[in-house]
């Protein structure tokens, strides 16, 4: 098994197992570790040769500055899905709402709604919380193990996270029927992968297959969330849809079809078609 960053694995390794940081560990370099710390790396090692994520075998990953509690249970957050949530953030902005940290003092307002639909570990939603001080961010998956990972993130997290609702259910069914027509944004990450398409070893026999896989096509949830969308977002509310590049170009032509307003596709740091961006009113 090829290791792209062997050096980096290996110090975050030795931080989970020792809790030194890198600057702790060049500084205490003769410093003796425990048996039981020994152990514990072997350990570690031993899961990571058999080709399972270093994400998973540390338990944790960062996103967007906060750092998650990741397991098998759950999609490893992309550096991609970043540049998706930075797009609904400018999306919530555009719209006339605050972005920034919120003040600790007089947190705790809400007067508008965000959602993250197929939350996984959290990670669009716990983003979007932090960086949006008066929303209330609904966190939605389909898949119970999935929200136990969502749930501990949100429990481990600080203020920002108590403005977060778990549901749970299939896209937007998931939602009482009250929220209809009130969403400001709705962000998704769905699954987006066609079956049999060919995917690394590392991510196909170790991430689930429900957070990758769409179907046939791999556009079905895509178009379900598209589709759906046009209810539960308000008036002048957006869908903000990670997707991968070929699909841009299908996905746009789905949304104009089914009447949003402007539809816009947008670029990850890699300069390829990342985000669609379905405004109900341009
Ligand atoms: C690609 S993962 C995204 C996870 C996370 N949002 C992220 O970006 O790292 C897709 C998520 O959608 C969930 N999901 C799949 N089908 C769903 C459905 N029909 N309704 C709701 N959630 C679904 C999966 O369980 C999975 O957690």
């Amino acid at each position: 098994m090829a290791v792209h960053d062997p050096a980096s694995e290996a110090r975050w390794l030795i931080e989970a197992v020792s809790g030194m940081d890198f600057t702790e560990q060049v500084l205490e370099a003769d410093a003796l570790v425990s048996q039981r710390a020994v152990t514990q790396l072997d350990e570690l090692l031993a899961r990571r040769s058999t080709g399972e994520p270093i994400q998973y075998v540390l338990g944790a990953w960062n996103f967007c500055g906060l750092d998650l509690f990741v397991d098998r249970r759950v999609l490893i957050p992309r550096p991609e899905t970043e540049t998706v949530v930075a797009h609904a953030i400018a999306e919530v902005q555009r719209l006339g709402e605050r972005v920034g940290r919120a003040d600790p003092w007089t947190g705790g307002v809400t007067h508008y709604a965000v959602a993250d639909l197929g939350t996984g570990s959290g990670a669009i939603a716990l983003a979007l919380a932090d960086a949006l001080p008066d929303a209330e961010v609904w966190a939605t998956d389909a898949n119970e193990d999935a929200l136990h990972v969502a749930r501990a993130n949100i429990a481990a997290t600080g203020s920002s996270a108590t403005r977060i609702r778990v549901a749970s259910g299939v896209w937007f069914a998931a939602f009482p029927d009250e929220l209809r027509g009130s969403f400001l944004v709705v962000v998704s990450n769905p699954p987006y992968i066609a079956h049999g398409e060919e995917l690394p070893a590392a991510v196909h026999d170790w991430e689930p297959h429900d957070a990758l896989f769409a179907g046939p096509t791999g556009l079905e949830a895509i178009a379900a969330l598209l589709t759906e969308a046009t209810d539960w977002l308000d008036a002048a509310g957006t869908l903000v849809l990670e997707l991968a590049p070929h699909q841009a170009l299908t996905a746009s032509q789905m949304a104009r079809t089914l009447g949003y307003a402007e539809v816009l596709v947008r670029q990850d740091l890699a300069g390829r078609d990342r985000t669609l961006i379905a405004r109900k009113r341009a």
